[in-house]
């Protein structure tokens, strides 16, 4: 559809526009403020979102857009931005080289374009419904690994970890024992990617908000990827558990998961 190809490429724009400011200012002192005991958010995340946020009202003035650190702009469209100005803020305010800029659109509660753009790798993740996945404009696709004990995972731990009991443990030490190895690099959107196009081969995590996903879930479901709440259910980005793969360790994932429910 010609339509999602625009909001694709629009996506990416600005994507890219707001990476050249994270990547502008990245390994420069950062003014850090605190949103919980180790939920951060530096002055970039700010500067980034500001400039999405007037690009996105300059072209689709109707639109409603809701982004991390903003409250909600509602609007009666049909359409509505979903925006992480800065994914991967730990890392950008240690000097950690994982992060991305995260830019998606919904027409009538589905998502229909989306981009995620990593400003240091200059690598550019977008997808239209309908219309596949791609990286710096070649299609991507998923892994073809089989077997969990031959895959390689990612998955992260929320905010609350420290002081949560829902916290990721026991999954975490279930993969360890069942996976080949696990990655925890910070940043959710580019996890979903790199599942997206074969670097990884599942993710799970447990307390993800529409931001960090939804332009991410569009490029590994247009690449050939499955998602599902952690116990298989259906999954939306609404939703905080997320379960994603290659489809085929799918069910094997969710039945390390079974287990390791208390
Ligand atoms: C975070 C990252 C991280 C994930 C957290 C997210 P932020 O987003 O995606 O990988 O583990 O749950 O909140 O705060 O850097 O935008
Ligand atoms: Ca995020
Ligand atoms: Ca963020």
């Amino acid at each position: 559809m010609a339509e999602n190809a625009e909001l694709r490429a629009f996506s990416e724009k600005v994507a890219r526009g707001a990476g050249e400011i994270l990547r502008r200012s990245y390994g420069l002192q950062q003014t850090i403020h605190f949103k919980g005991e180790i939920n951060l958010v530096t002055d970039v995340d700010h500067e980034s979102e500001a400039y999405l946020l007037a690009r996105i009202r300059e072209a689709y003035p109707d639109h409603g857009v809701l982004s991390e650190e903003s409250p909600e702009l509602l609007s009666p469209s049909r359409y509505r931005w979903i925006v992480d100005p800065l994914d991967g803020t730990t890392n950008y305010a240690h000097g950690y080289p994982c992060f991305c800029v995260s830019v998606a659109v919904e027409r009538q509660g589905a998502v229909v374009a989306g981009a995620v753009y990593d400003p240091l790798l200059d690598e550019s993740f977008t997808a239209a419904l309908g219309g596949g996945a791609s990286r710096n404009g070649k299609p991507i696709a998923v892994s073809k690994t089989r077997e969990l004990r031959k895959s390689l995972l990612a998955t992260g731990f929320a905010y609350d970890v420290k002081s949560s009991s829902d916290n990721n443990f026991d999954y975490f030490r279930a993969f360890v024992l069942t996976g080949q190895a696990i990655r925890r690099d910070g940043s959710a959107a580019l996890d979903l990617c790199y599942l997206a196009c074969g670097r990884f081969d599942g993710f799970w995590e447990l307390k993800l908000r529409p931001w960090d996903t939804a332009a991410g879930l569009l490029i590994l479901q247009e690449a050939g990827g499955v998602a599902s709440r952690l116990d298989g259910g259906i999954y939306d980005i609404h939703q905080p558990d997320l379960l994603a793969s290659n489809g085929r360790i799918h069910e094997q994932m969710v039945e390390v998961l079974r287990k390791a429910k208390k």
